[in-house]
């Protein structure tokens, strides 16, 4: 049986080894972020607004890029990651691009302890739940960050896409995942990364842990943040086997598939004012 810990220790090395990867791979192409380049995605720019002159903390930021797309458009952004090798590029990025932003080491559960500050908005996105063992504390960390009346907003992967069998060449949806929250993680093999697939990786395994969508939404309230909305979307920004290309960069199921699943959500919450 893999620990928590166990679980996070390795997680933290395969996200040093893919920082390594991710700097240099088209899937990335830093080259053309470094031209000046928005990453941010339009239904996220829809959602959230205008941030100009915003405190914005960005959690789980990997190498800043999207940090960074923020503090193009006008906010005051930090951003937070575990893995040292990410914050250390996500600096230079700043550094070269003379952008002012500030980077953080940390695991999220210990980031109060690292981090003293307040935020208008804290943001999250794109394959970022699922590395975390449990999103209780998750929540309360949020609410630790907003000053009153401050907003969180996050947008992943939907929970009942995570249940589906992803790992062979099938169109076929079979249930092969835990829904329900658990302590124990459930591990997948490394292949590369999921910018470069054929990437030789040295860490064995990556550990996931499955977040229902009541897991979600009550971590939030529990720690006293007001749900505002939940959007469930038909779509996903990356390729699953039963999935096809919409022709936007993003995919669906086959549209003559029967019936119909979330693959990808966004919520936002507000801490109440008083
Ligand atoms: C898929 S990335 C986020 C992706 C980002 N939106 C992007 O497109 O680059 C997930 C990030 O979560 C970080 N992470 C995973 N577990 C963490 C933890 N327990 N504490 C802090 N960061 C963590 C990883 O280091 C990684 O940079």
């Amino acid at each position: 049986m893999t620990s928590r810990d166990e679980g996070l220790s390795s997680n933290r090395a395969l996200w040093d080894e893919w920082t390594g990867i991710h700097e240099t791979s088209e899937f990335y192409d830093l080259e053309s972020f470094k031209q000046g380049g928005i990453r941010l995605r339009e239904y996220e720019l829809e959602e959230i607004g205008v941030v100009t002159g915003k405190k914005l903390l960005h959690l789980q930021c990997h190498f800043g890029m999207d940090t960074l797309s923020w503090a193009r458009l006008g906010a005051r952004v930090t951003g937070a990651d575990f893995s040292q090798r990410a914050v250390d590029l996500a600096r230079s990025l700043a550094a070269v691009l003379d952008i002012d932003a500030r980077f953080v080491c940390s695991d999220i559960y210990e980031l109060p302890g690292a981090l003293d500050d307040t935020f208008d908005l804290v943001y999250t996105s794109r394959g970022v739940l699922g590395w975390l063992p449990k999103l209780e504390p998750w929540g309360r960390v949020i609410a630790h960050f907003l000053r009153p009346g401050g907003v969180f907003y996050v947008s992943d992967i939907h929970p009942v896409t995570w249940v589906f069998d992803d790992t062979e060449e099938t169109t076929d949806l079979k249930v092969r995942f835990p829904y329900f929250p658990r302590l124990e993680p459930v591990a997948f093999p490394v292949k590369g990364s999921y910018a470069d697939p054929s990437a030789d990786v040295k860490t064995k395994f990556e550990y996931a842990w499955p977040h229902s969508m009541a897991e979600i939404v009550t971590s939030l309230s529990s720690a006293g943040l007001r749900i505002d909305w939940l959007h469930e979307w038909p779509w996903l920004e990356w390729q699953l086997p039963f999935l096809v290309p919409r022709g936007d960069g993003t995919w669906a199921l086959p549209p003559d598939q029967e019936g119909e699943i979330p693959l990808y959500f966004s919520l936002r919450a507000t801490k109440p004012s008083a």
